[in-house]
């Protein structure tokens, strides 16, 4: 790795540009998140925190601007436009440094919670099975599983799915881990457990985490910095102190006063 990688900011957004139709999701928007930095979205619906995570997963493109992710560019202008790059090699790469857990916890319904945490290592790693299993089972037991390996994701309840679809992010060994509302549709009680796995992510130092979150205890409880966005701009940004408890902002404050009534 060249020494420019290795001091890349885990992610960088230099003036992106994102549009649907006539719809300006991202604009002008600029973000560096340091290599370890726990970073927690917040903002309106569609104010653009999904996209954002979306781009960073290579889901979607971007008109103008650049996205960095560990220091490679993850768009190539041809065509006056951004695009992916070319070269299914070098998507893996970028696709390699992401892990991403959406507020659906999207397992397999056919597989049980080891085989769901295994295949992606066993497919992309090519990791032989017996190894890619042993991996699944250290890891579901670290987000407190060991008991479920053989469940089926119906037979789990929604925290404990979700912590496996953490898991299941977590076998590709990411250095960037994407969090989307992934508390959103749990019943209340089990917001703790999954919380709790991603405190203990976020005390391993290495990885640098990007939590979208409406549950401001969610925020306070991971970040380093809380950024929020609204019509696709940083209107306010800093530590959860700042940001959550004396907002300068007014649509900041506007938008947490709201979430307060609700
Ligand atoms: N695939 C899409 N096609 C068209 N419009 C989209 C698409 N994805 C998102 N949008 C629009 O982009 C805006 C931002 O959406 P999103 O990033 O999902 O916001 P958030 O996650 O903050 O609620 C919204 O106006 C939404 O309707
Ligand atoms: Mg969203």
């Amino acid at each position: 790795m060249s020494a420019t990688a290795t001091d890349a900011p885990a992610v960088r957004f230099a003036a992106a540009c994102k549009s649907f139709g006539d719809t300006r999701v991202l604009d002008r928007f600029d973000l560096d998140i340091p290599r370890g930095e726990k970073t927690v979205i917040i903002g309106p619906s569609g104010s653009g925190k999904s996209t954002l995570l979306r781009i960073l997963m290579t889901l979607e493109g971007i008109e103008s601007g650049r996205v960095e992710i560990c220091g490679e560019t993850l768009t190539d202008r041809f065509d006056g436009v951004e695009r992916a790059p070319r070269g299914r090699g070098r998507l893996r790469k970028i696709r390699g440094h992401v892990g991403m857990v959406f507020q659906q916890f999207n397992l397999f319904p056919h597989m049980s919670a080891l085989e769901n945490v295994a295949c992606g290592p066993r497919l992309s790693l090519r990791r032989s099975r017996v190894e890619a299993e042993a991996e699944a089972e250290a890891l579901l037991r670290r987000v407190g599983l060991g008991d479920k390996l053989g469940s089926y994701p119906l037979q789990l309840s929604g925290g404990q799915q979700q912590r496996v679809a953490i898991a299941r992010a977590m076998a590709l060994r990411p250095e960037v881990m994407l969090f989307d509302e992934v508390t959103s549709a749990l019943d209340p009680e089990l917001i703790g457990e999954v919380l709790a796995v991603m405190r203990e992510l976020a005390s391993e130092t290495s990885l640098t985490m990007l939590v979208v979150t409406h549950q401001m205890g969610v925020a306070r409880a991971l970040a380093d910095r809380v950024c929020f966005l609204e019509n696709g701009r940083l209107v306010e940004q800093g530590p959860p102190e700042q940001v959550l408890d004396a907002p300068e902002n007014p649509r900041t404050r506007e938008f947490l006063h709201a979430l307060n009534l609700a």
